[in-house]
């Protein structure tokens, strides 16, 4: 990661797909933005179902919106959730990440909340030892 790396139009864009959580179940609304490498920003948030294993992280909605327009190396990822302190993401988004940052294991990831707190962690931090197949 840049020393001067700049979070801010991440956040914004985790925030603004936060606004748009679909979690009538939880009431627990959180958004994702991801950088890739091109540039691009990706943001999602996560969507639930009356069927609960149905519902989608925020992570892995970003995940999935940047992979199917092509892009697939994230370069770092921001996480908003009302929490404290910031929530992280769940396993399975993390080897969701992994799956995409097999060559970026360090790859950054901010942890925010509403109270501005902001914590930086790594995916390799999140999850050490990410599943791959053998070969
Ligand atoms: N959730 C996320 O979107 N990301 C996380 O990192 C943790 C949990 C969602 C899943 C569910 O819609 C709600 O938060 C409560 O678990």
């Amino acid at each position: 990661m840049s020393p001067t790396m700049n979070w801010e139009p991440l956040i914004v864009a985790a925030t603004a797909a936060r606004a748009r959580a679909y979690a009538p179940y939880s009431h627990f609304d959180v958004g994702a933005a991801l950088l890739m490498e091109d540039g691009s920003i990706h943001a999602a948030a996560n969507v639930e179902n009356c069927i609960p294993s149905l519902g989608i992280c925020a992570e892995r909605n970003a995940m999935a919106a940047a992979a199917s327009a092509g892009c697939r190396r994230p370069q770092a990822a921001v996480v908003i959730a009302d929490m404290t302190p910031p929530a992280a993401p769940c396993g399975l988004c993390r080897q969701t990440l992994a799956e995409f940052a097999r060559e970026l294991p360090d790859l950054p990831i901010l942890l925010v909340n509403l109270q501005g707190e902001r914590q930086v962690t790594t995916l390799a931090e999140l999850l050490p030892r990410p599943f791959s197949l053998p070969g």
